[in-house]
């Protein structure tokens, strides 16, 4: 499904992807973890064909990001946190329809799609509502339901629960786990180490742009000699001031 090689990123002195390589299977869920500036949403931004990388290549169904952007995004939902970029006087039903417009879906599949998200997300209640008064995590689940109104094979999500309630969160970890049933596949990033656990086949730890470890939660727990997620993070990241 994803195949990246050796991808470095440098923002002139700041490497923030530093020669990573992994490979993603069709089906799974997997994880992106790293402390605030790791590289999570550059690698992202990455794969969503959104930046070039400096160096390595990325390929997702055997297009590459930067040589086969358009053929890539067609199989791509994305979604980016902090910037919900919704359009204020579009109801959330209009916002996400768009994004099926612009994806070349027909207007009843629209149709059909904004209804099961609406439900999906438990938006019933404001969908024909516009969007501009809406409160964060309400903008937020409209995104969402956006970035994947044309039903995409590989999901990428930053940090998609950031700022939502816990019935919010239940539906957001409910939908990327009935898209795994459905063969789906998604890599998103976290911060909180009880969802990675909850919905991960596989983690990547990555620090200052680096690939630390990557396994399966079991593996990392066997290896690291400890149940505790939360401990063997802090301690592959090191101290603070480590490089
Ligand atoms: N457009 C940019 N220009 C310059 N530096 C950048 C740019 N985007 C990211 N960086 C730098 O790259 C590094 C990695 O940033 P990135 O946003 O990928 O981290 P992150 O793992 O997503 O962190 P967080 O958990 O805080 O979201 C940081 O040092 C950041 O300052
Ligand atoms: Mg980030």
């Amino acid at each position: 499904m994803l195949k990246v090689q050796n991808l470095t990123k440098d923002f002139g002195k700041v490497i923030a992807v530093d020669n990573v390589s992994f490979e993603v299977k069709k089906g799974e869920i997997f994880g992106l973890l790293g402390e605030n500036g790791a590289g999570k949403t550059t690698t992202l931004r990455i794969l969503a064909t959104m930046l070039k990388p400096t160096s390595g290549t990325a390929e997702i169904l055997g297009f590459d990001v930067v040589k086969n952007p358009e053929k890539v995004r067609l199989h791509i939902g994305i979604l980016f946190g902090g910037e919900a970029g919704l359009y204020d006087r579009l109801t959330a039903a209009e916002n996400i329809a768009y994004f099926g417009e612009l994806n070349d879906m027909g207007k009843d599949e629209i149709n059909e799609r904004v209804k099961f998200l609406a439900k999906t997300f438990g938006m019933e209640e404001y969908i024909d509502r516009r969007a501009g008064k809406f409160s964060k995590g309400m903008k937020q689940k409209v995104a969402f339901a956006r970035s994947i109104i044309h039903n995409p094979d590989l999901m990428l999500l930053d940090e998609p629960t950031s700022g939502l309630d816990v019935s919010a969160i239940r539906d957001v970890h409910d939908f990327i786990l009935n898209c795994k049933n459905q063969g789906k596949t998604v890599i998103f990033s976290s911060h909180t180490m009880s969802e990675v656990e909850k919905l991960c086949d596989r983690v990547c730890i990555i620090h200052k742009g680096k690939l630390i470890d990557i396994a399966t939660i079991d593996d990392l727990k066997k290896k690291h000699g400890d149940d505790d997620l939360e401990e063997i993070f802090v301690r592959l990241v090191g101290g603070k001031n480590e490089a």
